[in-house]
């Protein structure tokens, strides 16, 4: 039988550790404020969902998670860097992350741009330091290079911008939204998991992490509507305030929360038959009730 928190520990632990190693090696020579910023961006507070999704998926379809390391970090990093932007004034105007002032409060508008800028990089110059990469570890840096730019995160997060401004709403345009800057990054370490694994289980992962990621998206908005700063550590209410369309604009709290449910059960459906090692089955879970 699996234990789930010995193992969600673990996963934890090894990339906090990965985390560590990584910064320590940040060039002695660059700015110091650009390093802090960065480090300030990434370090503490976050839930590191995507990574722990990439080791899960590694170990289930039989590979050592050393393999996706890098990996791993990479979509860390840009995850990191994609909530840096999405506060700073001109995108959701937020002065709290990760129970802690946003990177540009703390650091002024300028070093918030250049730490978002600085962590993709950073994402990039991880990929590549892979020692002996392989073809499929190639394949996999393409997802998640692709599934994070302009036809995944980065579109999503305009498609949420030009919906502030848009009187008309409908289910359609939500999930675009949603589907591409939430999802993709959600569903792209399960992916490049995959593609070490010559694509083993691609399209069923592929479809797990949409799910997966609607229902994370969901329950952020609920959480927005419903929570407070010291249980989500951003400012609550937020959505509203920037008008953006939300699943609670669509659906109403109740239906949203109904919305959630389905999606949970869909990923929980599609996991449950090819996860081996359970860890899967038992995190969706664990998504589906989170406060955080
Ligand atoms: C927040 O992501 C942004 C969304 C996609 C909803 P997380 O909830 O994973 O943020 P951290 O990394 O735990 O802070
Ligand atoms: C963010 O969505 C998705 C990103 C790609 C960063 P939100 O704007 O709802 O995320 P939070 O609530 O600020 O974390
Ligand atoms: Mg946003
Ligand atoms: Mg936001
Ligand atoms: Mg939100």
């Amino acid at each position: 039988m699996l234990d789930f928190n010995a193992k969600y520990k673990e996963y934890l632990q090894f990339f906090e550790k990965s985390l560590n190693n990584k910064l320590n090696t940040l060039d002695k020579t660059a700015p110091k404020v650009i390093k802090d910023a960065m480090s300030y961006s990434v370090e503490g507070g976050g839930k590191r969902v995507r990574p722990i999704l990439c080791y899960a998926a590694c170990e289930m379809l039989g590979g050592d998670i050393t393999a996706v390391e890098e990996l791993a970090l990479a979509i860390e990093f840009i995850h990191s860097y994609s909530l840096v932007h999405d506060d700073l004034p001109s995108m959701d105007n937020d002065d709290y992350r990760r129970g802690k002032f946003s990177t540009h409060k703390q650091f002024g508008e300028a070093i918030g741009v250049l730490a978002g800028d600085a962590l993709l990089n950073y994402a990039f110059e991880t990929l590549f330091s892979k020692k002996d990469a392989s073809d499929n570890y190639f394949s996999a840096a393409g997802i998640i290079a692709r599934y994070s730019g302009y036809s995944g995160m980065i579109g999503g997060q305009v498609y949420d911008l030009l919906n502030e401004k848009n009187a008309a709403f409908s289910e359609e345009e939500l999930y675009k939204i949603y589907l591409n800057k939430t999802a993709k990054l959600i569903t792209a370490p399960l992916l490049a998991a995959s593609c070490l694994q010559n694509k083993k289980y691609f399209d069923e992962l592929s479809e797990y992490g949409y799910n997966l990621g609607i229902l994370f998206q969901i329950t952020d908005d609920i959480m927005d509507a419903f929570g407070t700063l010291e249980e989500i550590g951003k400012t609550p209410h937020k959505d509203d305030a920037e008008n953006k369309l939300t699943s609670i604009k669509v659906f109403g709290a109740e239906g949203a929360k109904d919305k959630a449910k389905e999606h949970y059960l869909k990923a929980k459906n599609i996991i449950q038959k090819i996860d081996t090692t359970g860890f899967l089955t038992e995190f969706t879970d664990k998504m589906y009730l989170r406060k955080a």
